[in-house]
């Protein structure tokens, strides 16, 4: 059995007790279940089944090198947004021809390295990146492969901070815009424009947001073709949701079935970079209660996790599932579950539901494999969590808990000032 589930009272992953890793390695714990990350990625890749198609995870949503090493064995490329996660996946065995490049602001620095690394492609979001890339890859001799990531101008329904296809949005260049883009880039050395791409959102979880975009997207790819350009690749983006809360989850198979169908007449490589779909359901936060407190009006669980550790309740209003490790039937009752962090947005959830805990008692909080450990930070000198893959029956540490002294092992109360140009 994969993913989390409880077995003789107790939450495992994949077939080991919660409890076990607490006590082994400590709290707070990020543990991802290995085999469900296996299971969704090969789910979503024999979705396009019978179609030319490369899954390039988004390195974003969870970047351990244990994860992009499982994925990366799966045969998943790499969707990087810094030069940083491209050698991340270097670093994991994803071979150089499987990594996309995207972001608003990709540095000379970044460019120069990711041409040597030998990328697939790069996703240009504005004219001058263009024009960088054109003019750093013909000084390096070499030919760029680039698509243009185009704002379809797409409502994806989502959260207003993490929609990104929208007009006015910083990302992409307006659809209006892109044809001629395109012919500007045919004219300029060191680039070939091999792909289009768009990517509309994230946690999306309807089918239609992306169909209006790639609709929008087929069009420009066929009108691209027919003027001569090489275009032989379509990147569909990510953006694919997942239930947090018992929602029913988006239709894959209505959405691979839409994909093939809208880009029917399209003869070439279609590409995807599926962030969240892949990892979010495999990971929990396990977490301990340091205390209850009663208040006068309220009880508050305190857990010693954070917002620093978990932000995306804070960041989002984000719903994840909070559960005992050790399974009760006793009735639950409304608290507070917030974390130890000097802010009043170090809180998990508001008025929920919980069973009874007392001190030292064990947490999961659900659904925190993407977005999560990547985005924890050592915010009130707290050290980063811990981070253990499970494989059935065996765990692996793939994170050590670092000691609090290297948090700030790199600075000096007396800092040895040079004078400028020394
Ligand atoms: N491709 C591009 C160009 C992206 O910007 C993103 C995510 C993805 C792919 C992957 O999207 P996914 O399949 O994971 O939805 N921190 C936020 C999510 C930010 C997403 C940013 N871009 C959260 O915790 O909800």
């Amino acid at each position: 059995m994969s993913g989390f589930t409880y077995q003789s009272g107790v939450l495992h992953a994949d077939a080991v007790p919660l409890t076990a890793i607490a006590d082994a390695v400590g709290t707070p714990t990020y543990v991802y279940s290995g085999g469900l990350i296996r299971e969704t990625y090969r789910g979503f890749a024999n979705a396009f089944a019978g179609r030319d198609a490369l899954v390039c995870y988004a390195v974003k949503a969870n970047s351990n090198l244990a994860v992009l090493g499982l994925l990366g064995r799966e045969g998943a490329g790499a969707d990087c947004v810094s030069i940083g996660e491209v050698k991340r996946a270097v670093a994991a065995g994803i071979a150089p021809n499987k990594i996309v490049f995207a972001g608003v602001a990709k540095s000379a620095t970044e460019i120069a390295a990711a041409l040597e690394i030998g990328i697939l492609q790069f996703n240009v979001e504005s004219v001058p990146e263009l024009e960088r890339i054109s003019a750093i890859a013909a000084a390096r001799g070499q030919l760029a492969e680039i698509a243009i990531r185009v704002n379809p101008d797409v409502d994806a329904g989502t959260h207003a901070k993490i929609t990104t296809g929208k007009k006015g949005n910083k990302f992409g260049i307006d659809l209006d815009q892109a044809a001629g883009v395109y012919a500007h880039a045919a004219t300029l050395p060191g680039i070939r424009a091999a792909a289009v791409a768009m990517h509309i959102g994230s946690q999306i979880t309807t089918v239609e947001p992306f169909e209006a975009a790639l609709t929008r997207l087929v069009a420009l790819a066929q009108e691209l073709i027919a003027a001569g350009h090489p275009v032989s690749r379509i990147d569909c983006g990510g953006g694919v949701g997942i239930p947090y809360r018992g929602e029913a989850p988006i239709d894959l198979p209505a959405y691979a079935a839409m994909v093939k169908r809208v880009t029917a007449g399209f003869a070439g490589t279609l590409m995807f970079e599926p962030g969240r779909y892949l990892v979010g359901n495999a990971g929990a936060l396990v977490s301990r209660v340091e205390y209850v407190k009663q208040g006068s009006d309220r009880r508050f669980y305190i857990l010693d996790a954070g917002m620093n550790d978990l932000i995306r309740p804070a960041m989002y209003e984000a719903w994840h599932d909070i559960i005992p490790v050790r399974q009760t039937a006793d009735a639950p009752a409304p608290v507070d579950v917030v974390g130890p962090i000097c802010e009043s947005s170090c809180i998990f959830a508001k008025d929920r539901p919980m069973p009874p805990l007392v001190d030292g008692d064990l947490i999961a909080i659900l659904s925190a494999g993407a977005y999560s450990a990547a985005m924890a930070s050592s915010y009130n000198t707290r050290a980063l969590p811990a981070e253990v893959l499970v494989e059935g029956d065996r765990y692996a540490v793939i994170k050590a808990r670092r000691s609090l002294e290297d948090l700030f092992a790199d600075e000096s109360p007396t800092p040895a000032f040079a004078p400028l140009g020394s």
